[in-house]
């Protein structure tokens, strides 16, 4: 039980003895608030919600309820006008946050939620022959991060890769990889050619329209399984896949699955059949639709006139693959705010059918990545742009470190850690919906609110720790309180006593950036406590108390990294 519930606990008690019904303590805990200045305490009870059940004025509640209340974890219990402030006993609960963090590791923090129950992200999914873009990349990133703190609350994360494998644009490719197309150039710079020649395409179907029909007809032959046409597909799909591994390979991810769109091709007549034995398919123009007035939304476009599905369709085949082979407890899709619309009707569509596990279906959407005010677009022709920028990064990385610190062994190794962190992070401390202004110095300083500065606030707390031969905590700790005792010790002790409850919060909003922001402040008030508390140069029992809180930090940022995604070097 955190020391938040065990006040919660007592007041609980308190009001229940007094007769007041309707306060349990999860209530209770909700109500809990923090004080705007730790000098009027480190909980604080507003009493406004129980003036009708006791019929008082809450600064009589409050005065009444602050006599009831005594004992661990409280030190003291002071009355402000209609609120009970609490102080906690520090040395009390530094002793026990401090004990649990270093007996639990990187478990500290986890809990039970999820029960083991599955929970497949789609996320990343980028499409086959066309450049990985910044979009794709914050569906990576945020992805992968609610993915390890589902995992971390007892889920077990499905990572899914939707490639965008499917489609007419393939017919197209494949008249045109036909036409003027080179395969050496094509093994060479895959992303690069395939989109040269889809570009081409279209600016040939302008003058020729006839090529317009050859796509939609190679397309056909790819859904009916043509040999030749399976095989132009199956190359072009590897070869880009090749280059999105590069990627992820870099940046350290890996996925469950990579069955896009593609996978669906047979799993889509089952779908069209289920709607019109649901009667719920519509005629519109020549194409089948399902109807979303009552929901005040477009239809939803299942089949084309020519009978060719669409990407909603295949999203409905995935629906239902996913939920007969994973019995999840929720999917979760990560995708941007402009696919809002599709989502909506998809989910919508399920609902039609009768599927009440539609219910556990989320899109988590997230805002656009800007540049100079302007959405940062992968240009015609212009390739890759990621991979570039994570080269960028590193490089930059690399320089700081051979100024700094060239003697560090690794070198290569910190500045991919770092330089991939610095990308990762500058997303992920951001709440996802807002968009994101791209900048070089916000993203690498070491200094502002970065991956880099928290990593290297990890590794300037792992040096301390080396320097002062830590021995390490062999079971249970024995703190001196006085060692403790200052505003900043405590309130490192405060913010690492939170993490359990920032991850729950995390996971319950799909909100990574609880953690990043969160890691922040720990390395802040960390950095506080070095700069203003000796810490080596104490006698023995002091320095090791003090390094047994440097300890607990050090668990706590490499766990918080790690769920963002981050790696923590302990030297850079
Ligand atoms: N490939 C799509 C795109 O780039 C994203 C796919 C998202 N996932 C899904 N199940 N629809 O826009």
């Amino acid at each position: 039980m955190s020391h938040k519930e065990q006040v919660a606990a007592k007041i609980a008690s308190a009001l229940q003895a007094a007769g007041v019904e309707g306060f349990p303590v999860e209530k209770i805990t909700d109500m809990l608030e923090t004080p705007p200045n730790p000098a009027m305490g480190d909980i604080a009870f507003p009493c406004f919600q129980l003036a009708k059940a006791l019929r008082k004025a809450p600064p009589m509640i409050a005065a009444d309820l602050a006599n009831q209340l005594h004992g661990a974890p409280l030190r003291e219990v002071q009355v402000a006008g209609p609120y009970v402030n609490l102080f906690l006993d520090q040395a009390a609960v530094a002793n026990d946050v401090i004990s649990a963090i270093l007996s639990q590791g990187a478990d500290y923090g986890s809990k039970n939620v999820g029960n083991g129950r599955k929970v497949p992200i789609d996320l990343s999914s980028p499409n086959i022959a066309k450049p990985f873009s910044m979009g794709h990349l914050r569906s990576t990133v945020i992805g992968n991060a609610i993915a390890n703190i589902m995992a971390k609350q007892g889920y077990q994360p499905v990572r899914i890769n939707h490639l965008g494998d499917w489609g007419t644009q393939f017919g197209k490719l494949i008249v045109a990889y036909k036409l003027w197309g080179d395969e050496n150039k094509v093994k060479a710079e895959p992303i690069k050619e395939l989109l040269k020649l889809y570009v081409k395409f279209h600016e040939e179907a302008e003058k020729d329209p006839a090529l317009e029909d050859q796509g939609r007809e190679w397309f056909k032959k790819l859904e009916d399984g043509d040999a030749e046409a399976q095989r132009l597909w199956q190359w072009f799909r590897d070869e880009s896949l090749q280059e999105f591994m590069k990627i992820y390979e870099l940046m350290g991810i890996r996925f469950d699955s990579f069955q896009g769109e593609a996978f669906y091709n047979d799993k889509m007549d089952r779908i069209v059949t289920l709607l019109e034995e649901k009667q719920l398919l519509t005629e519109s123009q020549g194409a089948m639709v399902v109807m979303l007035d009552e929901y005040d939304l477009p239809p939803c476009l299942i089949k084309k006139s020519d009978g060719a599905t669409l990407y909603a369709t295949r999203d409905l085949a995935a629906g239902l693959y996913r939920h007969e082979t994973f019995d999840f407890a929720k999917a979760i899709y990560v995708v941007g705010n402009e696919q809002r619309l599709h989502f909506q009707q998809l989910f919508r569509v399920l609902e039609k059918m009768g599927y009440e596990w539609a219910k556990d279906m989320h899109h988590v959407p997230f805002g656009m990545m800007l540049k100079d005010g302007k959405k940062m677009s992968t240009r015609k022709g212009q390739v890759v742009l990621l991979e570039e920028v994570l080269a960028q990064a590193i490089e930059d990385v690399e320089k700081v470190i051979e100024a700094k610190n060239p003697s560090l062994s690794d070198k290569a190794a910190v500045a991919r850690q770092v330089g991939v962190g610095a990308v990762i992070f500058h997303d992920l401390k951001n709440f996802r919906l807002n968009d994101i202004n791209f900048s070089w110095e916000e993203m690498l300083t070491f200094e502002g609110e970065t991956g880099p500065y928290v990593q290297y606030t990890h590794a300037r707390a792992c040096s301390l720790l080396r320097k002062g031969d830590y021995p390490g905590a062999n079971g249970s700790v024995a703190l001196v309180p006085e060692a403790l005792d200052s505003k900043e010790a405590w309130a490192v002790v405060t913010m690492l006593n939170n993490f359990p409850d920032v991850i729950e919060r995390a996971r319950e909003g799909f909100d990574p950036s609880q953690i990043g922001k969160y890691v922040i402040d720990l390395a802040q008030l960390f950095n506080k406590f070095y700069a203003n508390v000796r810490i080596l140069a104490e006698e023995d029992a002091i320095k090791t108390t003090r390094l047994h809180l440097v300890a607990a930090v050090v668990v706590v940022l490499k766990e918080g990294l790690r769920l963002l995604g981050l790696e923590a070097p302990e030297e850079m």
